[in-house]
Formats: structure tokens, sequence, C-alpha cells
């Protein structure tokens, strides 16, 4: 099979019942957390592209244009007759590079939890390469990470771009990063890391003037009331971000603006005033700290790329 979509596969239960569990969860704990993977619901993903795009939040134009820049030497480590599957997939806008520069792609499985805008994006995809398999997956990480083999088990090349790496604390991203390793089956994994920098920076881009990121905080919460039948007031917590320099990351949180009850699920959830829910980490490394990590997930790390202000990076790794 050579020019088609492959069905859409659907790994694990129905995004609903994951999402109640994991909020009622979350919110049941001391101190609050919801988990970041939530955000991304369809509106959470379009949200998303809108803080791509923002003139604050570097990483993403910083990162296409590495991808631009070194597109033939990274085509040359990745060979050719290669599946190459991504982890967190998104708009799919980041792997046309790949796709236009390596030869022989006998599949591209673009594997995201967000299932609604998959199938969307992966739909544009499909008319602009129509002599692309492509063999979509919606899933968790997380979860298993187990993959059909293609016939003839071509090399597998993963591909996890946008720093998505940094929202895990480092012994999780080790065992995830072990994970996909493991998946990989001796291929190789391309991945962005958004490096350690001025907090002032950092801060900038978590806080943009246009508030989208704060509404992309808040989606949490309109998405419990629509899909969960909660009834949280946005308006009433604040996107609070900060940097912490010590553990070298973003922290995200939705501050309750006053003492409230909020009802999901028929589960009852006070809030203190001031209290703080923690949505979302995002780890800034060094390439030498990544490359350590990187090494003890079981993998060689080869060649790293930056650009001339160092703000963020990509590593190629060979899985051992
Ligand atoms: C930070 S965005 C990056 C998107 C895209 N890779 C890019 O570089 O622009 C994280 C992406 O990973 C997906 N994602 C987050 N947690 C996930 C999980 N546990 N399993 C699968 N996909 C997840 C989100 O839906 C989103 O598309």
């Amino acid at each position: 099979m050579d020019t088609s979509l492959a069905r859409l596969s659907h790994a694990g239960p129905a995004p609903h019942e994951t999402f109640s569990h994991g909020l009622t969860a979350g919110l049941a704990k001391t101190p609050k957390e919801i988990a970041c993977k939530y955000f991304y619901d369809e509106a959470g993903s379009h949200l998303f592209e809108r803080i791509c795009g923002l003139p604050e939040y570097y990483q993403t134009h910083t990162e296409m244009a590495l991808l631009y820049r070194h597109a033939a030497e990274i085509a040359q480590l990745i060979g050719d007759d290669v599946e190459i599957v991504e982890f967190g997939a998104g708009s799919l806008r980041k792997v046309r590079i790949l796709l236009d520069a390596v030869a022989n792609i006998r599949a591209y499985t673009p594997l995201d939890i967000s299932g609604d805008y998959l199938t969307d994006v992966v739909q544009i995809l499909a008319a602009n390469y129509p002599a692309l398999l492509l063999r979509p997956l919606i899933a968790d990480f997380t979860g298993p990470l187990d993959m059909v083999p293609l016939p003839g088990n071509p090399r597998r090349i993963g591909f996890f771009p946008g720093s998505t790496i940094g929202n895990f604390k480092p012994a999780a991203a080790i065992a995830l990063l072990g994970r996909m390793r493991a998946s990989l089956e001796g291929g190789g994994l391309l991945i962005g890391v958004d490096l350690a920098k001025d907090p002032a920076r950092l801060h900038a881009a978590y806080n943009d003037s246009a508030g989208v990121t704060a509404q992309f905080n808040k989606n949490l919460l309109v998405r419990a009331n629509r899909e969960l039948g909660a009834n949280f007031d946005p308006n009433a917590f604040a996107h609070y971000a900060p940097y912490n320099p010590t553990e070298h990351r973003i922290e995200m949180y939705l501050v309750s603006l006053k003492r409230q009850s909020i009802t999901i699920c028929g589960k009852h959830f006070d809030f203190a005033a001031d209290e703080p829910v923690h949505t979302e980490d995002s780890h800034k490394y060094t390439i030498e700290s990544f490359r350590e990590m990187a090494t003890h997930a079981g993998f060689n790390p080869r060649a790293a790329w930056t650009d001339q202000e160092r703000l963020f990076s990509m590593h190629w790794l060979e899985a051992r």
C-alpha cells in the first residue's frame, strides 16, 4: 500500500472517561493538580497553535529554522526506507520538513491524544502528500506504545519536537524516553528541547501580552464544563506561570481568586482563596544536561544543533 490514509486507530479508553477520572483524581490531591495532557481537546490544540504564532513564543520558529537549516544532514542520519513515528504530533507542521527531505518514507505514524484535531490535520496532510502511507494513532504516549509493525520492518524513527519532553520531571522524562527507545526497536529519535536562558525571556513566553497562554490554561476549566458538566467560572481563576530557577522550569498554575466550591461528575471540590492548582511544568535544559538524560534512557546521543542565541536545541539520538 503506497498511497493511502490507513484507518485512524484509537488506543485506550474514550478521552472523556480518562479526563473525568484524571481531573477528579488530581483535584482530590493536596496540593491540587491537573495533568497537562488534558489541555489538549480540539479547542486546546487550536489554542496551542495560536501560541506557536505568538511573538514571545520563540520555541516554534526557532525549532522550525533549525529543522530547515539542517534538513539535509538530518535526512542523512535518518537514512531511507523508514517509518517516522511522531509523538504528540500536534498540527503536523514540522514533520513536513522531514517529509520533504527524507528519501523513501515507508509510512508516517502521527500519534496524539487530541483525537478530533488529529483527525482534521491528518486529512490536510493526506491531501498534500497523496503518496504517503499515513497511520494516525489517537493514543496517550504515557501508556503502552505498541505499534503494528509494517511488512519488512523498516527502521523506525521517532520524532518528538516542541520540547514536550520538558513537561515531565527529569525521572519521568528518562522513563518516557526509555519507553520510546524500546518502541523504536533500534532506530533513532529526533527530539526538540528548549534550553535554559534569561528568566525574563522564559517568563514572557508563557505570559504573552495577548493572553493566549492564559486562555489555553483556562481551557482546562472550559473543557470540564463542556465535557463533564462542571460549574467552573474561568474568570474566578487566574493564570500564573512563574519561572523556578532552582528547578530550571516554568511552572503553570490556575489560582482560585476566591473561596469557591465546584461540582464535577457529582463530586464536590473546595478551593480556598489564592489556592493554586498546578497545571504544567516546562523544564529547560542545557545541551549537555539533556544528552546526559538521554544516555540514562538508553540512547547514544549523536548530533545536536542549536541556534546562534542558544534558545532551542535539536538532538539526534540513536537507540542502543
Ligand atoms: C507542546 S505540544 C507540541 C505539538 C507539536 N509536536 C509541535 O512541536 O508543535 C504537545 C503535543 O503533544 C500532545 N500530547 C500531550 N500529551 C500527550 C500524551 N500524553 N499523549 C499523546 N499526545 C500528547 C498534545 O496534544 C500536543 O499536540
